[in-house]
This record gives structure tokens, C-alpha cells and sequence, in this order.
């Protein structure tokens, strides 16, 4: 049985099974009302001041000078202090760069993620979605996570790295060890440091022998674009398109597939009539997918370490201290959102944290927005009813969250 927190003192946010079977939000409801900038030092990891209330949240993404990303984006559990080896990115890709370097690594790669970029993309992303529909067609029951929100993205983002397709399956599973490192499931050995070190050296592995391809000979392709580019006057090392490869992997896969489970289909079942308004209405589309990201809020934190003192909601933190903000507590802090807690697929304004805010502003967020609407798009044109077979079952982890099974029968029209 898992606890769902009364009180301030229940609450522990290294207890994964209360964000697989019990109700994070209980906690967060209660930490934002009564101590939203708390000293949290539970056992089982690190402490950090845990920053529940969105003007907060948003002081911190907005303050990279004070707020660096460099000494790791995740919160650290018992296991990965103890292991180091397993929880530490030796290269520093973009999201875990502090200014002045970040801004101009990020631009050798922005410029294909601009509105107008992506737009060009919609033809092949709805190919994907096309071809996986059609598989789930003939099968009618599928779990809707593994064989659609997750294939989807995955499809989209190997492809602009120019990964041959016959890679694109076990690329994404080593994705799922990567970053849903406290899920079982996923473990490829019974041990969880072993399986994360196997996965991260298979991965990196690739993707260097990829990389070294590109610097032979290179192509129009993201990595060539890394391979090619300067950082304040100097060439990068060919190391830096290793760590970016992995982080777009790791950054549009699990996220997206998130966004379209637990934030999208998964709340569209248990409220028919908002399913009924979208399947009648495609033009709702936009608003209807901010909302799953809203409801998903799929990056569930995002550590920092103060550079120097500083005071966030009248408190008073150290030089050196960790810190995390909740974006799904951001995302339904009262003081932002009408009626957080109802599920409404036509909120406008809908100005959320899912995508974060200021210097790591989502790279992905246009190509994730395209792509969670032509999903949809196609589900809703192919499909004529939309059914849960079994039970919706959570990931386990306070990181990266979401749905690793929904059942589902789809009833093509
Ligand atoms: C619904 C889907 C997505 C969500 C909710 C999401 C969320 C986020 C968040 C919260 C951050 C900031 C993390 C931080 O500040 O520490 C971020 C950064 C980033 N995301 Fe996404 N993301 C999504 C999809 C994508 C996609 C599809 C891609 C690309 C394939 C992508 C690539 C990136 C990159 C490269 C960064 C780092 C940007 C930087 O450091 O400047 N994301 N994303």
C-alpha cells in the first residue's frame, strides 16, 4: 500500500511507489500551500530545496547565472551517489551547459527547430503516424504506449539524426535504460547499474561510430551540423555530437511519448465529452495537445545548483545547495490556472512550464507540437471508438514520468 501524504511530514520524494500508485500531487498540493520552498532531506538521496509554486519555478529557469544545470539536470538517489559512474554524463551536452557557452552550442543546431523548419517535416512525421496506425488496425488491441506514443517520436527524432532505420528499435529501448533508469522493467540485467552502464556503453558506442561516419563524410543530418560547428571561436570536438545525439534521443523520445499517453489519450477516455468535442472539432487540435502537455507535465523535475546565495519566496538558500522545481505542481498552481485540476482540452491562456522557460526552453518544443497533433490527427480520422482493456500502468520515476502500458482496443471507422 502506498502512502499518499497528509501531511508535510509524509512526504518523500524519493518513494517512487508514490509516484507509480499513490498521488504526487497530494504532496505538492500540500508542500505548495504550506512550505512551497522546503528543505527537503528524506532519506534516499540527496537533499535539495523542493520548489513547488510557478512564479518560483520560473525564477529559476530564468536565472542560468545562479541556477547551472552543469552538475546534473536529475536529482540524485542513494543508489546513483553511490555508483557514480552510472549517473554521471561524462559530455556536457547543451542542457547541461551554463552560459556563455550554451547559447551559441545551442544555435549550431536551432536553426532546424524553428516553426518554419518543422513545418516541412509534417509530411514524413504523418508517414510514421500513418504506418504505425495502419499496424495497430489489423491488430485492434494494442498497448498504446510501446506500439504508438512512443514509436512515433522516436521515428522522428532518429531520422534527423540520420540513424538507418533498422536502428531506430533497439536505439529507443537503450533510451527507456538511459533515462527511466528506476524502472525494472526496463532493465536488460537484473541489476540496475549494470543495465544502465551496458545501456549508456551500447548507446554512446553507436553513436560515436555514427559520428565518426559524419566527420568523414559529412551530411545535412543534426550530428554533421555538431560535427561542423564552433563554440566562442573554437571548433567543438567530435565528443560534443556524441553527447547531443544523446540528449535529442533522450530529450524527444520519452517526453512526447508521455505527452500522448498520460497527458493525451489517457485523459481523453476518462472524459468522453472532451474526446467527443475533439474527434467533432480537429481545429481544437492546438489547445487540446498544451493541455497534455500541461496534464503530463512529462519532465517532472529539473535539478539546479546554486552558484552563489541567493533568496527564492522570502528563503534564504546557499551557495552550492541543490535544488529541484516540480513542473507538474507548476503546471496546477491555483494561482496561474483556473480550475487546475479539470482536464479542458480548450484552456486558453495556457502558459505552462512543460517545455521549461528561458535558456533551456524546449530545443523540441515546435517538432513535439507537430507531432503530437498529426498523431492525434490520424488516430481520430482512422479510428471511429477508443477503449481501455486494462489497467493504465505508471512508470516508475520522479524524473522522466508517464505511462509504460495502456491497453487499449482501437475500432478502426
Ligand atoms: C512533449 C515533449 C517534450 C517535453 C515536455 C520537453 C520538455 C523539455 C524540458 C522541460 C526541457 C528543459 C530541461 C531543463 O531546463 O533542465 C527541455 C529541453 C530540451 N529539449 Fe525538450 N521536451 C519535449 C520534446 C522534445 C523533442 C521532440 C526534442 C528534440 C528531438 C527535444 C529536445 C530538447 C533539447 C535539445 C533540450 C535542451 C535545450 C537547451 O539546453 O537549450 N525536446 N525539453
Amino acid at each position: 500500500m502506498t502512502l499518499i501524504p497528509e501531511t508535510l511530514d509524509d512526504i518523500n520524494y524519493w518513494d517512487l511507489d508514490m509516484f507509480v500508485t499513490g498521488s504526487p500531487h497530494a504532496a505538492w498540493c500540500i508542500q505548495r500551500e504550506q512550505s512551497p520552498v522546503w528543505w527537503h532531506d528524506k532519506p534516499g538521496g540527496e537533499p535539495f530545496w523542493s520548489i513547488t509554486r510557478f512564479d518560483d519555478c520560473r525564477t529559476v529557469l530564468g536565472d542560468p547565472r545562479t541556477f547551472s544545470s552543469a552538475s546534473g539536470i536529475m536529482l540524485l538517489d542513494d543508489n546513483l551517489l553511490a555508483n557514480p559512474g552510472a549517473s554521471v554524463d561524462d559530455f556536457q551536452p547543451m542542457i547541461l551547459t551554463d552560459p556563455p557557452r550554451h547559447q551559441p552550442l545551442r544555435r549550431t543546431i536551432s536553426h532546424n527547430f524553428t516553426p518554419r523548419a518543422i513545418a516541412k517535416l509534417e509530411q514524413e512525421i504523418r508517414s510514421y503516424a500513418e504506418d504505425c496506425l495502419a499496424e495497430a488496425a489489423d491488430r485492434r488491441e494494442v498497448d498504446f504506449v510501446a506500439d504508438i506514443a512512443h514509436r512515433i517520436p522516436a521515428a522522428i527524432a532518429l531520422s534527423l539524426m540520420g540513424v538507418p532505420r533498422d536502428r531506430w528499435d533497439r536505439l529507443a529501448e537503450l533510451e527507456h535504460q538511459a533515462v527511466t533508469r528506476n524502472e525494472p522493467e526496463f532493465w536488460d540485467t537484473e541489476d540496475q547499474n549494470t543495465s544502465l552502464a551496458a545501456a549508456q556503453m551500447e548507446m554512446y558506442g553507436y553513436f560515436a561510430e555514427l559520428v565518426q561516419q559524419r566527420v568523414a563524410e559529412p551530411g545535412e543530418d543534426l550530428l554533421s551540423q555538431v560535427v561542423q560547428g564552433e563554440v566562442l571561436g573554437e571548433p567543438l570536438p567530435w565528443m560534443q555530437a556524441v553527447a547531443e545525439a544523446g540528449l535529442l534521443l533522450a530529450g524527444g523520445l520519452d517526453t512526447t511519448r508521455a505527452a500522448g499517453s498520460e497527458g493525451g489519450m489517457l485523459p481523453l477516455l476518462s472524459h468522453p465529452d472532451q474526446l467527443e468535442a475533439l474527434s467533432a472539432d480537429l481545429s481544437l487540435l492546438p489547445s487540446a495537445v498544451e493541455e497534455f502537455v500541461r496534464w503530463a507535465s512529462p519532465v517532472t523535475h529539473e535539478a539546479r545548483t546554486l552558484l552563489e546565495d541567493a533568496e527564492i519566496g522570502g528563503t534564504q538558500m546557499r551557495a552550492g545547495d541543490r535544488l529541484a522545481i516540480w513542473s507538474p505542481s507548476a503546471n496546477r498552481d491555483e494561482a496561474h490556472f483556473p480550475d487546475p485540476y479539470r482536464f479542458d482540452i480548450t484552456r486558453t491562456p495556457n502558459r505552462h512550464l512543460g517545455y521549461a522557460y528561458g535558456e533551456h526552453y524546449c530545443l523540441g518544443v515546435h517538432l513535439a507540437r507537430l507531432t503530437l497533433k498529426v498523431e492525434f490527427e490520424e488516430l481520430l480520422k482512422r479510428f471511429k471508438s477508443f477503449e481501455l482493456v486494462g489497467e493504465p500502468q505508471k512508470v516508475r520515476s520522479n524524473f522522466v514520468g508517464g505511462l509504460k502500458h495502456l491497453p487499449m482496443r482501437l475500432t478502426p471507422r
